[in-house]
């Protein structure tokens, strides 16, 4: 086969994905998609994308397992603890201070919930330490946390609130104790004050305007880094816009702010990734 035919074929596959489940393959990189979709031709034994778009017809489930290779949802509670260090100890006090600890944070691209669950307990340490730094985890009126996702199996496993001992590994064990009870052994269940902060909804990033602006901190890491450099631009100036002034823009280790909102975002933190919108 030629590279054109190559290259025609694989384009007619993902027109084709993109317009039966309604998956923005436009907005992803050839490149991460040609290796998910590899992933998935090697486990059924097909070797030509026309033959995998062939057994797409006959077989549907295959599209829910090709999605699932498509919306990669690795995570962890704490990733990259030295970023949630940072904003726990340096930016998020003044920002719970400005806000009268009515703190409105989203988490997009929020996978099984622990990067959701990881802003609710930086939060409800802020309140906290704002009470004095004792006791039980405080009912946190006002505050709250909103965890989208594309993958309505991801947002499953964020409403269920309940994870494994290996989900846990970064986070400092206080914490772990403090906010996530043993009850449902073998899992950790976030106990109710940890999830009334959370609202869990299903939230397309490439095609859906933010759900519910303005926040005072939104963290989406390790997502944009699949799409595309506009779709990349487009979503940043997205994030801009739904910041109020002062508030807080984190994204993954590996990311870099392109486009307009590079003029409009200061950058707080090189290393750890935070931005910060002007008041
Ligand atoms: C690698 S996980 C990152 C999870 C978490 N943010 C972290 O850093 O640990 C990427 C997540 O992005 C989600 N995702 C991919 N495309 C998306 C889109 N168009 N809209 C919303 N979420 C998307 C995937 O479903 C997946 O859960």
């Amino acid at each position: 086969m030629t590279a054109a035919q190559d290259e025609g074929a694989f384009k007619a596959l993902t027109k084709k994905i993109s317009g039966a489940r309604g998956f923005s393959c436009e907005a992803y990189k050839d490149k991460c998609l040609r290796r998910r979709i590899a992933v998935r031709m090697r486990a059924r034994g097909v070797h030509t994308y026309e033959d995998y778009g062939r057994l797409l017809d006959q077989d549907a489930h295959e599209y829910d397992l090709l999605l699932d290779a498509l919306t990669i949802n690795v995570t962890k509670f704490y990733r990259n603890a030295e970023t949630w260090d940072a904003l726990a100890r340096t930016y998020l006090p003044a920002l719970w201070q400005a806000a009268g600890g009515r703190v409105r944070a989203w988490s997009a691209g929020c996978a099984s919930g622990e990067e959701p669950y990881t802003v609710a307990v930086v939060l409800a340490e802020a309140a906290r330490a704002a009470a004095g730094g004792e006791g039980d985890p405080q009912p946190l009126a006002g505050a709250r946390v909103d965890a989208t996702d594309v993958d309505r199996a991801s947002l499953e496993k964020t409403r269920a609130a309940a994870w494994p001992a290996s989900a846990f590994t970064e986070m400092p064990a206080p914490l772990v104790r403090r906010y996530f009870s043993e009850a449902s052994s073998p899992l950790r269940r976030a106990v109710p004050e940890l999830q009334r902060l959370v609202r869990v909804l299903k939230h397309d990033l490439v095609r859906d305007a933010p759900p519910d602006p303005p926040y005072h901190l939104i963290v989406c890491r390790n997502v944009v880094i699949y799409f595309d450099r506009p779709t990349q631009e487009r979503l940043f100036a997205r994030f801009t816009d739904a910041l109020r002034p002062g508030g807080l823009l984190v994204l993954g280790k590996v990311e870099t702010l392109l486009g307009t909102a590079r003029a409009r975002l200061e950058l707080l933190d090189p290393r750890e990734r935070i931005y910060r919108r002007p008041e």
